[in-house]
């Protein structure tokens, strides 16, 4: 399936070493696929990086109906590219345009299309250590309309950005806040779900966390305040007592694709896993008996993310010394080494560009 293709006539300079800010640098080109009522998604086409036009009543900028991917290619030391479980983004993108009323993609082909792009820009995938290209699929409303109803309308667009780790400092172990005041999601809302207004109505709280030293806010349930869900940017993951507890998917958390590869690997390292509601109050007990081990995050972006520290309410949980537990890093050395080709992919898990 071969799409229209127009190459850009500059090319902007790579970075050069590892040092990439998050989702700052983009590649020269970007795919765009538009959809009319009727008329289905038509003219998939790969055309030079730019910014786009739109109407002022487009529907994006008024009801915020739009939905988004995050995955990642990969440079393995033979110069071959990699992606990691694309087909669980596509499955998860069908998942979030459900929810908010987008009309759905063909996966296959827009896996193909994600492909294709990677192709035309593959010298922009890094080959410094602990980056990749990050691949951001999104789809913004775009009929010009304030009724507030579905768009008739849509734009899919696939861009591409150069990345190093997604917390400055790496593998570093980061110190979380466990938010008390605002809510994340709730049962029934759109958390589960990739869409722009979940991470925008996080950035209240997660500003107040960066001002105390924060990396990022720990989110608990929205009834209840009691059960831990997720980071926003990344699952949770606990070992406590030589077991590994996350939190059960509510509807209110995201299915991170790093979270489901983390469960397998545990089931077959035969270390016990338990998916099920955790308050922050049985978290906090298991700290204090001194049996809380590791905390780490898991997600595309964050790819396996330890937690030194969690503050809740003016406990502070001080967790492996602030050092890289053994075994996030175990984790980490696998998953990258998968997404790497260094370590043998048994379950099928890579795909080659
Ligand atoms: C990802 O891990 O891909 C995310 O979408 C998290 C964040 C960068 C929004």
């Amino acid at each position: 399936m071969s799409i229209k293709i127009e190459k850009a006539e500059s090319m902007k300079q790579k970075p050069e070493s590892k040092e990439i800010p998050f989702g700052q640098v983009f590649t020269d080109h970007m795919f765009v696929m538009d959809y009319e009522e009727g008329k289905g998604w038509y003219d998939p086409r790969v055309i030079p990086y730019a910014p786009i036009t739109l109407d002022p009543a487009a529907m994006i900028f008024h009801y915020g109906q739009t939905v988004f991917e995050g995955m990642k290619a990969y440079r393995t030391k033979d110069g071959e590219t990699l992606m990691f479980r694309p087909d669980k983004n596509m499955e998860r993108l069908n998942k979030s345009n459900r929810r908010m009323s987008i009309p759905e993609i063909d996966e296959e082909r827009v896996l193909e299309y994600v492909k294709q792009l990677v192709e035309v820009d593959k010298e922009w995938v890094p080959e410094f250590e602990g980056t990749s290209l990050y691949i951001r699929p999104f789809i913004i409303s775009t009929e010009a309309n304030l009724a507030v109803a579905p768009s008739q309308s849509y734009k899919l667009m696939i861009i591409l950005s150069p990345v190093g780790p997604y917390f400055a400092g790496g593998m570093k172990p980061v110190r979380i806040k466990v938010e008390d005041e605002f809510t994340r999601a709730v049962k029934g809302g759109t958390g589960a779900a990739k869409t722009a207004g979940n991470y925008s109505a996080a950035y209240r709280a997660q500003a107040n966390a960066k001002k105390e030293g924060h990396a990022d806010v720990l989110w608990l349930d929205g009834v209840e305040k009691r059960y831990i869900e997720e980071v926003g940017s990344m699952n949770i993951f606990f070992k406590i007592d030589g077991k590994v507890i996350t939190p059960a998917l509510s509807g209110s958390i995201l299915e991170g694709v790093t979270r489901m590869s983390v469960l397998e690997l545990l089931k077959d390292w035969d270390i016990p896993v338990e998916e099920r509601k955790i308050s922050i109050a049985e978290l906090y007990q298991y700290y204090e008996e001194g049996k809380l081990e590791e905390a780490f995050g898991a997600g595309t972006a964050a790819v396996i993310s330890p937690v030194g520290r969690l503050d809740w309410l003016g406990n502070t949980m001080t967790i492996n010394g602030e050092e890289v537990g053994p075994l996030a890093k175990r984790l980490y050395d696998e998953i990258t080494g998968i997404q790497l080709g260094v370590r043998e992919d048994t379950k099928g898990w890579s795909v080659k560009i």
